[in-house]
């Protein structure tokens, strides 16, 4: 049996890309803190597909140390694509942002990533099929003035997979890495980045994609051989290859 990892699959885009990857017959680990989302998410799979097999994680991967656990726990079944998706914000200037949320920010959207992206690669960059997708943003291609940080953290994202897609590539290995760079996303992403109880997508945001349309993306790029899926600024998705340049080769 294979599986597909998807961490921060208890809400938003990890949520929906769940229920995508379900919906195609994909056994699945899905991964974050909140125990009760993904139960719900669990029983709501299996209603409609009684065949995948649902594995749930519960692992705070902000810490470090729970990464290295959270990918050994996991030894003993076979991962055909992990994705990266778990992620935090921070809309602060540097200035007025709480460094507390900051460095827990940059140990999941960097430190966490890196380490499972390394892992897997170790393991399965030689096997057919196996698909590493990171999560980034298009603030990994721009930054955004009122979040700098994240919008730096979401570069390293990008600049990590895009160069590892280049080094996977140049080794012949049979392991592919993408980026995925949504833009905004009808999430709990903003609650969280903002420390609000509730946020408006519909008076607040001109433009934004729902959780499902984005787990649509996340399809189109896992079928097709491009490194990055990016919503550009008309709010269009595009499939790409490495944007970023490379040196070295
Ligand atoms: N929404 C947007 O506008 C937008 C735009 C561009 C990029 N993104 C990126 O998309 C990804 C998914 O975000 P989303 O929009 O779907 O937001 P979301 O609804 O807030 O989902 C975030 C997910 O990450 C999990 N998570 C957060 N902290 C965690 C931790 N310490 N350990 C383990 N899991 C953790 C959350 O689960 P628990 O709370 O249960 O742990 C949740 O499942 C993120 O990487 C984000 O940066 C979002």
């Amino acid at each position: 049996m294979k599986y597909t990892v998807i961490t921060g699959a208890s809400s938003g885009i990890g949520y929906e890309t769940a229920l995508a990857f379900a919906a195609r017959g994909k056994n699945l680990i899905i991964v974050a803190r909140r125990l009760d989302k993904l139960e719900e998410l669990k029983s709501k799979i299996q209603d409609s597909h009684s065949d995948v097999d649902v594995i749930i994680r519960t692992s705070d991967l902000s810490d470090t140390a729970n990464s290295y656990k959270h990918y050994e726990n996991l030894k003993e079944y076979q991962v055909e694509t992990w994705i990266n998706n778990a992620g935090l914000g921070e809309s602060s200037s540097v200035s007025d942002q709480s460094l507390e949320k900051v460095e827990s920010m940059l140990r999941l959207n960097i430190e966490s990533l890196t380490i499972l992206s390394t892992l897997f690669v170790r393991d399965y960059s030689h096997v057919e099929g196996t698909q590493l997708i990171n999560v980034s943003s298009a603030l990994g291609y721009a930054t955004y003035i009122g979040g700098i940080t994240y919008s730096a953290s979401k570069y390293f994202v990008s600049a990590f997979t895009e160069g590892l897609a280049k080094e996977l590539e140049l080794k012949s290995a049979k392991m592919k890495a993408k980026v995925l760079a949504p833009a905004v996303t009808e999430t709990e992403f903003e609650k969280t980045a903002q420390d609000v109880e509730e946020f408006d997508y519909k008076n607040f945001m001109p433009m934004y994609h729902t959780a499902k349309q984005m787990a649509g993306f996340m399809m189109e790029l896992y079928d097709n051989d491009k490194v990055v899926g990016i919503v550009d600024e008309s709010y269009n998705f595009n499939l790409r290859d490495q944007i970023y340049p490379i040196l070295g080769v």
